[in-house]
């Protein structure tokens, strides 16, 4: 589905990476074991901070798992939230609440994205001025909260149709090695195989729970008010300990707090959800990486694509223009002649995979391979289309090890022993149940949507299809829903669209943003996906200034990027960067570098 950041096992590799690499700076440690810190608080409906994973705070809130039974006696949820405390006390003017953050998938962790990101968001958001040098109240300063969303991550009870992580990575692997769709004339058997046995295991073993129908986005929706309300409590009740004279004048005739929120591709599904259901309750809400609410929820999720086959052919115009040092592929023929070796290099392993023989062992390199590393560059295209043309001309003339040292790396990670990121179940679990029943759909349908997918997207179809494959066994329905449009008049909400995003096109961003009136659209004239995948100055202080002040740009506008794949210079006239600028420009690296 929508995926911006790393997948599966990489995303636990590169928390710890980022922890090792921070020591440095904030005297980080190895984060404890997670299970020690989740397993040790006890939920509770109002929030319960406890300082956790070196600098950011932990809490589970106690919510009803069925809206309808409120009581405390009735089954219950704990979502698992994590914070990044504000740069300033709760008490100060200059504290500007909380910005609730979701990294999309579905099934992906928010409580990973704040650990390994949400330093640097915080450093987009906030005030560029230090809070010791900025003493005027106009600068803001927020906390990042993330959390995992229903079945997701450390949020209990957890949805899952393993027995053990080891027996989830055993059947990952096998079923990377069946291949994409297309990639064999097996592949469809063994795909829709698999789909079956997933779906008629997960109705064994979690048929009987209560969670199984309740997961889906407008149940998480709810749960983000319960969220938004217990952060408002905790602030008042942080207020009133300390300065309980202010709190009596600034806060008994305030309005609820609203919803601050950053969502990334899926997580603009459930922002608009969200808005949806509680317009009242939008305060600053930036959706980046818009997903099209009417074909998710419609369960057919196509149209998505139609962009994807012309980021590579910015790829074949970027490596032309950075020339043979920094781009492997180069030819000097031009992009046209790159982008046909890029063809013949994939077609070459269609029927023949390429052999490997390594240190570590030996490997193979097969046409499916070759299409992840593709479908890796068309989402985040400002790192991995170097590592694209490495590994493209290693299979062409070299002897494949760049490609089987990523696969080995990869498979050699230890296995997790919390709960995976973007787990398989709970990715299709939730897309099912928030689209229609599709349990009629028949083999050669399937087929018929497939190839209707491949004619959008060559290079992104036979993965984006088979998405749809789990719903065709899913038998658990939800058992609420939104009944109401997707669209309404709210404070004005930010839509933030890349002019070529693999998944979630511009067109969806358009779509949406007039769903919405009075919101605003601003297009990052960029590929990949979501804005941070390639860093935007521009961007970010659009943001940043929507956050601060809620000022948003003029009708639709447009932002440049400061830099392009293969080190290519972005914005036309590059500004002259001051202090802020530099950390910010710092921040976006980071992200855009970390994310595939
Ligand atoms: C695989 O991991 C090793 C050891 O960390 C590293 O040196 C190597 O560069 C990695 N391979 C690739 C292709 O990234
Ligand atoms: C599936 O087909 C059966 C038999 O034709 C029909 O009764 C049922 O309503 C269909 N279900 C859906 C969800 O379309
Ligand atoms: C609560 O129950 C009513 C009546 O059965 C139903 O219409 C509504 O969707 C339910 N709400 C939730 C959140 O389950």
């Amino acid at each position: 589905m929508y995926f911006p950041f790393s997948l599966a096992f990489a995303v636990w590799d590169a928390i710890l990476g980022e922890s090792v690499s921070l020591s440095k700076s904030t005297q980080l440690q190895q984060p404890e074991p997670d299970s020690l810190i989740w397993d040790q608080i006890a939920p509770s409906t109002d929030l319960h901070f406890h300082s956790c994973y070196t600098g950011f705070e932990c809490a589970r809130l106690d919510v009803p798992l069925d809206w309808n039974k409120t009581s405390s006696s009735a089954a219950r949820a704990a979502v698992a939230i994590v914070k990044l405390p504000a740069q300033v006390d709760v008490n100060d003017p200059r504290y500007g609440g909380s910005i609730l953050i979701n990294p999309g998938g579905p099934g992906g962790s928010g409580v990973n994205l704040a650990l390994l990101h949400g330093r640097n968001i915080q450093r987009i958001v906030d005030s560029p001025i230090s809070p010791d040098e900025s003493l005027a109240n106009g600068e803001k300063y927020f906390d990042i909260i993330g959390f995992d969303p229903r079945s997701v991550g450390f949020t209990t009870p957890s949805f899952t149709c393993f027995s053990d992580p080891q027996q989830r990575r055993s059947w990952q692997i096998a079923s990377e090695a069946d291949g994409l769709l297309g990639s064999s004339d097996a592949a469809l058997g063994r795909m829709w195989a698999r789909k079956h046995a997933l779906a008629e295991t997960c109705y064994a073993e979690m048929g009987d729970e209560a969670i199984s129908f309740a997961m889906n986005t407008p149940v998480v929706a709810m749960d983000m008010v319960a969220i938004v309300d217990s952060l408002s409590r905790w602030r008042r009740q942080s207020i009133q300990t300390t300065h309980p004279i202010r709190s009596s004048q600034t806060w008994m005739k305030d309005d609820p707090d609203k919803l601050q929120y950053w969502g990334f591709s899926y997580g603009t599904l459930l922002g608009q959800t969200f808005a949806s259901m509680y317009p009242h309750l939008v305060g600053r809400v930036v959706l980046d990486g818009v997903v099209d609410s009417d074909r998710h929820y419609s369960g057919t999720w196509d149209g998505n694509i139609v962009d994807a086959d012309a980021i590579i052919q910015r790829f074949s115009v970027y490596c032309y223009e950075a020339g043979p040092e920094r781009c492997d592929l180069f030819s000097e023929k031009g992009p046209a002649s790159i982008q046909s070796s890029l063809d013949s290099i994939l077609a070459s392993v269609r029927d023949r995979p390429k052999s490997v023989s390594s240190t570590k062992g030996p490997e193979i390199i097969t046409y499916s391979d070759v299409e992840i590393l593709i479908r890796d560059a068309l989402y985040g295209p400002f790192k991995a289309f170097e590592n694209l043309a490495i590994a493209l001309q290693d299979l062409a003339s070299g002897d494949g090890s760049f490609i089987a040292s990523l696969k080995q790396n990869q498979t050699s990670l230890k296995v997790p022993s919390g709960p995976p990121d973007y787990a398989e179940e709970v990715v299709g679990s939730i897309s099912c149940s928030d689209g229609a029943d599709q349990t009629n759909m028949t083999e050669s349908e399937f087929v018929e949507y497939w190839h209707k997918a491949r004619r959008q997207s060559r290079y992104l179809g036979d993965r984006w299809s088979q998405n749809r494959l789990q719903c065709i066994f899913w038998k658990f329905r939800p058992q609420f829903t939104h009944s109401g449009p997707i669209g309404v008049q709210t404070e004005p909400i930010l839509f933030i669209g890349n002019t070529l995003d693999p998944v979630t096109s511009i067109e969806n961003a358009r779509r949406m943003n007039h769903k919405f009136p009075g919101s605003k659209l601003l297009q990052q004239e960029s590929e990949g996906h979501i804005s941070l995948s390639t860093p935007s100055l521009c961007t970010a202080k659009v943001v940043r200034a929507y956050f601060q002040s809620g000022v948003l740009p003029d009708h639709e506008t447009s932002c440049q990027v400061y830099e392009l794949p293969f080190g290519l210079p972005g914005e036309r006239a590059p500004v002259p960067l001051d202090k802020g600028d530099k950390i910010l420009l710092e921040a976006l690296r980071t992200i855009a570098n970390q994310m595939w």
